[in-house]
């Protein structure tokens, strides 16, 4: 009785902390999914030594810059450039002959975290000689991760696993093309730039971006709950053109949505959809 007591206390007090951080501040977090909100507020909670949500809260209310460390704990930054190398190479053999048949092509990658997504979307691209009639949208809500993305500088050391990913990706050249090397970290070319526009964009309460040929949103809606997803799923339902494509993270799924049967699937594993036509 006593832990039932407890644990629906600490439910309630959750709720009540979201949506201070809602109220506030305009992140909603209200319908993420609960195992991993409450795991990164326990993180942030035990880390700072307080006792409950409550005193969270009152923390979240007057300091704003708690607030911020509290926005990157709740948002999940990891990210590569090639991630799931084999999901690109299924993009350039399944995706890129159909973008080949437009005269200028749009593609947003939402949730775009420090970059790393949307430059290897830009190589694959230059290398498909199809960059230049391609522009690219990257967006985040997070403001301080998409100041990352624009700056395009990582350091040398996760590069080695970038250069092995690329590979796997089948590139074309090699990956020290599209960046310099400067003492312990690279920055990617000004070139491999010129088409992509970074801008806030929150998932959670923000409207259609455009009309896109092709979306991104990989490993971002895992954190979602069932409503949540539905609500982005329209969204990108509503953002696509005819016959325009998705991809999604290899452990999310359009399966069970609501927008199931306006997509078909051009690859289960890659988790790569295509918008029917007829709607
Ligand atoms: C794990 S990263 C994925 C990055 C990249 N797409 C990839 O697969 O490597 C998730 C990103 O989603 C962003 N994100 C989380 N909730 C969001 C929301 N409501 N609107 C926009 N971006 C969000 C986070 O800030 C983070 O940068």
């Amino acid at each position: 009785m006593f832990e039932e007591n407890k644990t629906a206390n600490e439910y309630l007090e959750i709720q009540l902390l979201l949506e201070a951080i809602y109220r506030k501040y305009g992140y909603d977090f209200r319908e993420y999914s609960v195992a991993h909100t409450r795991r990164r507020l326990e993180y942030r909670r035990a880390r700072e030594g307080m006792t409950n949500y409550s005193s969270m809260q009152h923390k979240v209310i007057h300091e704003p810059a708690f607030f911020e460390q509290l926005l990157l704990d709740l948002s999940i930054n990891v990210t590569e450039m090639f991630r799931d190398p084999w999901f690109y190479q299924k993009v350039r053999e399944l995706v890129f002959p159909h973008l080949q048949t437009y005269p200028f092509v749009k593609v947003w990658h939402a949730g775009c975290s420090a970059g790393q997504e949307v430059y290897s979307m830009a190589i694959m691209l230059e290398e498909a000689l199809m960059r230049e009639r391609t522009q690219l949208y990257a967006t985040d809500f997070n403001e301080a991760i998409l100041e990352k993305a624009k700056n395009g500088i990582y350091p040398m050391d996760v590069v080695r696993q970038y250069t092995t990913n690329y590979q796997a990706a089948n590139g074309a050249t090699s990956l020290s093309d599209y960046y310099t090397a400067d003492y312990d970290s690279v920055i990617i070319k000004s070139q491999l730039k010129e088409k992509i526009l970074f801008s806030p964009h929150n998932l959670a309460t923000d409207g259609v971006f455009g009309e896109m040929h092709l979306i991104f949103c990989r490993n971002v809606l895992i954190y979602f709950n069932r409503e949540l997803q539905n609500r982005v799923f329209n969204l990108f339902y509503e953002s696509l053109v005819p016959g325009g494509f998705l991809c999604l993270g290899s452990k999310e799924s359009l399966r069970f949505s609501d927008v199931a049967s306006k997509f078909e699937l051009v690859s289960e594993r890659e988790k790569i959809y295509r918008k029917k036509r007829e709607g």
